[in-house]
C-alpha cells in the first residue's frame, strides 16, 4: 500500500482555541462594526485573516532566539541573518526593517518621487498605499487569466509582459523608479510567477534600463512551485531556485512575517552596494542603526534559522498540500474558489456565490462575515473594500474579482480545521440564495481603509 502524506514536523506545544456560539457570534460582530479585523481574537475559533506573523516557530527558531546578541551595533545575530540572506538570496547587502511595508517605506523613500510610474504584478495593498501616498501610480499588468477563477493555468500571478513593455514605452525611464514582481502574487490568488515569465521581465528591464523589485514575502512558496509545475526545474533545490529568482532582481522587499516564519521581522536586500547605501539613512531615520532596523537580536536569529527552514523541501510540500487539501474539499462541495489552489491560501470566488448580493454593498465582505456567523472562521475580504477609491477621483474602486481569502498560517492548523472550515463554507454556500442584501460603509480613512472601516447592514 502507498503511505498516505504526513507532515514533516511533531507539535511540541499547544494553545487552546474556543469554540462559540452563533447568538455570540452575532452580538461580536455587531460591536465590531462589521469589519471582522475589530473581533478580539478570543471571539475566533479559526483565524484564518492572514498567514503573516501568525505561523508557529520551530524548537530551532526558538532557541536561536535565545542567543541573540542584543548589541545596538554590529550584533552577531545580524551577521548570522547576512549569512542567511546571501545563502538564499544570493543578496551581499541587505538592511534589516521590523515588517515588510517597513522596508517599503525605505526603499520607496529612496527611489520614488511624485508622478512616477511602477509597473508591477497585482502590487499588495500597504505596497500600492507607499506608492500612491508619494503621489506615484501603481499600474497593475497582471496576466488576463489570473481574473477568470476557473481556468486551471500553472502560474496565473505572472505579469503579461506585452502589458509591461506598453508600460515601459509610454513613461520615460527616469518615470519608472522600478518594475514591482510580487513573488508569489498574493493579490491574485498565491498565485506563483514562473521562472519564464522572471527572466522575461529581466530582459525588458535591461532593454528599457529599469531595475526590478522583487516583492518577497512568499519567495519559497514560489519557488516549491517552479519546482513541481515549470519544466527542467524538478531536480533543483528549493534554494538554488531562490538563488536563480533572486539573479533576475535589483534588490527585494521581505516581509519575513510569511515564508521565514516568524512572527515579526523584514528586510530589504540589494544586489548593488550603491543601493544599498541610498537607503541607509532612511533605515536609520525610519527603523533603527543599520545592523538592528526595527528588530531586536533574538528576533534577527529567530529569522535566520526561519529562512533555513521556510526553503526546506518537505517543509513547504507539508504547507502547500495542506491549502490544497482544504482545496479538495471545497471541491467536493462544489465551491468555486481560485483555481489552482494558491501557496498560503484559497481565494474563494464571493461573486459567484453571492449572486443576490449587489456589488455596492460588498460581496466578499457579506461572504466573510456569513462564515465568522456559521463557525468563528475569519477570513478577509480581498474585493471593493480593500480596493479602496481611486486617489485622484475618490469614487470606489469595484475590481472585477471579489474574493474572500482564506489565508493558512504555517504549521498552525490540522487538517481536521480544514475539514471545519469547508463544512461551515458548505452551509453558506447551501443557503446562498437567501442572502440578497450586504453591508454600507458609516466610517473610513483616506487610505488603506478596510482596515477600521465600520459599516452597517443595508437591511
Ligand atoms: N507584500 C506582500 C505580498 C504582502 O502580502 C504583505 C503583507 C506585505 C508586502 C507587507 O508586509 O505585513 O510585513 O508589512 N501581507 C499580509 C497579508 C498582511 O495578510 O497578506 P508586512
Amino acid at each position: 500500500m502507498k503511505l498516505p502524506f504526513a507532515e514533516s514536523y511533531k507539535i511540541k506545544m499547544v494553545e487552546t482555541i474556543r469554540r462559540s456560539t452563533r447568538q455570540e457570534r452575532e452580538s461580536w460582530i455587531k460591536e465590531a462594526h462589521y469589519n471582522l479585523f475589530n473581533l478580539k481574537s478570543d471571539h475566533v475559533f479559526i483565524d484564518l485573516i492572514t498567514d503573516s506573523g501568525t505561523g508557529a516557530m520551530s524548537d530551532k527558531q526558538w532557541a536561536a532566539a535565545m542567543e541573540g546578541d542584543e548589541s545596538y551595533a554590529g550584533s552577531r545575530s545580524y551577521y548570522n541573518l547576512e549569512k542567511s540572506i546571501k545563502e538564499i538570496t544570493g543578496f551581499n547587502y541587505f538592511l534589516p526593517t521590523h515588517q515588510g511595508r517597513a522596508a517599503e517605506n525605505v526603499l520607496f523613500s529612496a527611489i520614488i518621487k511624485a508622478g512616477d510610474i511602477l509597473p508591477g504584478n497585482s502590487h499588495f495593498d500597504t505596497t500600492k498605499g507607499h506608492i500612491e501616498f508619494r503621489k506615484a501610480h501603481a499600474i497593475d499588468c497582471t496576466v488576463d487569466v489570473a481574473k477568470d477563477t476557473t481556468a486551471e493555468a500553472p502560474f496565473k500571478g505572472n505579469i503579461d509582459l506585452q502589458k509591461l513593455e506598453d508600460v515601459l514605452k509610454k513613461y520615460p525611464k527616469e518615470k519608472i523608479p522600478c518594475i514591482v514582481l510580487t513573488v508569489t502574487n498574493n493579490t491574485a490568488g498565491g498565485q506563483p510567477v514562473s521562472m519564464e515569465n522572471i527572466k522575461g521581465v529581466s530582459v525588458l528591464a535591461k532593454k528599457y534600463d529599469i531595475k526590478v523589485l522583487f516583492d518577497s514575502a512568499r519567495f519559497a512558496e514560489n519557488a516549491y512551485f517552479i519546482k513541481t509545475r515549470e519544466e527542467g526545474y524538478s531536480n533543483k533545490s528549493i534554494v538554488d531556485i531562490c538563488q536563480e529568482m533572486f539573479s533576475y532582481a535589483n534588490f527585494m522587499t521581505m516581509s519575513s512575517k510569511k515564508d521565514a516564519i516568524v512572527n515579526m521581522g523584514g528586510f530589504l536586500a540589494f544586489k548593488d552596494e550603491e543601493d544599498w547605501q541610498k537607503c541607509q539613512m532612511y533605515t536609520i531615520m525610519f527603523e533603527g542603526y543599520i545592523t538592528y532596523g526595527g528588530m531586536s537580536g533574538r528576533d534577527m536569529n529567530a529569522l535566520a534559522q526561519g529562512l533555513r527552514e521556510g526553503t526546506d523541501f518537505y517543509y513547504l510540500e507539508s504547507r502547500i498540500n495542506q491549502v490544497a487539501y482544504l482545496g479538495q474539499k471545497l471541491d467536493e462541495y462544489g465551491i468555486p474558489y481560485q483555481r489552482p489552489a494558491g501557496g498560503h491560501a484559497i481565494f474563494v470566488d464571493a461573486k459567484k456565490i453571492l449572486t443576490n448580493v449587489p456589488k455596492e454593498q460588498f460581496v466578499a465582505q457579506t461572504l466573510g462575515i456569513e462564515l465568522y456567523l456559521e463557525a468563528g472562521v475569519r477570513g478577509v475580504e480581498i474585493g471593493a473594500l480593500l480596493a479602496d477609491r481611486d486617489p485622484d477621483t475618490r469614487e470606489n474602486r469595484y475590481p472585477e474579482l471579489e474574493l474572500l481569502r482564506l489565508a493558512i498560517p504555517r504549521r498552525v492548523y490540522t487538517n481536521n480545521h480544514m475539514d471545519v472550515i469547508a463544512a461551515a463554507l458548505k452551509n453558506v454556500y447551501d443557503r446562498r440564495e437567501s442572502i440578497t442584501s450586504g453591508y454600507e460603509i458609516t466610517k473610513e480613512l483616506p487610505i488603506m481603509r478596510h482596515f477600521t472601516i465600520q459599516m452597517k447592514p443595508t437591511k
